[in-house]
């Protein structure tokens, strides 16, 4: 049986990616790692908790020690990784967590990923879920591609730029197999309310001031979540 560690899964993205594959890949064992930060509930995946091909890991991605003796339990076949401090407006007043998390975090996976499958990288997929946020910001016109120069203007996006870069050079050095994606900002069910729409909606039920309209620039482009989770 297959068995594919998805960091994060507790979160917004991380919830409908891990409740796609347990349901539609009854074959695969899906783990679930997440350290439950304020962004994670395990309430949106109450309808699977139950599943025998699920199993939920308390855990933290920046804890090397438990990390690695994780991978060498469970010798995971495949890596999706979604972890991450993900929201912009903390990560200017609180850099550092972001630092940790998205960058060291994600290189202390992609280490023992590497020290597991290095002789052997057969079938095995490492799979980075970043953001379009590391190429700066679009004007009213225009597109990014994957050959977009980098230009990150956050301490978030400078953080997903250089967890990107760490994948890479793993590809590069240890011929570790990956896929990097970088998605704009998606909206949808079990988002965190800190974030736009949600936001807006739970202004507007609470009957509050719903935000500054400028804010509105800097999201161009909105992905619905069910769009980003398809893999097939
Ligand atoms: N939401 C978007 O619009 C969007 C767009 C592009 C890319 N992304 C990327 O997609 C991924 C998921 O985004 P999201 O919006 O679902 O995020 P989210 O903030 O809703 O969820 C993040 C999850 O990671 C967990 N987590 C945080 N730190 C951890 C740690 N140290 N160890 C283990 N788990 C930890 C949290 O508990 C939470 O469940 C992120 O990598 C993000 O950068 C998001």
């Amino acid at each position: 049986m297959k068995k594919i560690l998805i960091t994060g899964g507790a979160g917004f993205i991380g919830s409908h990616v891990v409740r796609r594959f347990v349901n539609k890949y009854p074959d695969y064992h899906i783990y679930n790692l997440d350290a439950l930060t304020y962004a994670g509930n395990l309430e949106n995946l109450k309808d699977i908790e139950g599943k025998e091909n699920y199993t939920f890991l308390h855990g933290d991605i920046t804890d090397e020690n438990y990390i690695t003796a994780l991978f060498n339990t469970h010798q995971f076949d495949d890596v999706i990784h979604l972890a991450a401090e993900s929201h912009v407006d903390r990560s200017i007043t609180g850099p550092l967590v972001f630092a940790k998390t998205n960058i060291l975090g994600t290189m202390i996976l992609l280490n023992a990923f590497k020290e597991l499958w290095a002789n052997n990288w057969a079938d095995r997929q490492f799979y980075h879920i970043s953001t379009d946020e590391v190429y700066g910001t679009l004007g009213e016109t225009g597109l990014f591609k994957e050959t977009t120069s980098y230009d990150p203007n956050s301490p978030y996006s400078a953080s997903k730029a250089s967890s990107d870069h760490f994948v890479r050079a793993y590809g590069e050095t240890y011929g570790l197999p990956y896929v990097i994606t970088n998605c704009s900002n998606n909206y949808g069910p079990n988002q965190f309310p800190e974030k736009l729409i949600p936001l807006f909606i739970n202004n507007i039920v609470q009957k509050k001031v719903i935000a500054s309209l400028w804010r509105w620039e800097i999201y161009p482009r909105l992905v619905v979540c069910y769009g980003s989770c398809r893999c097939d």
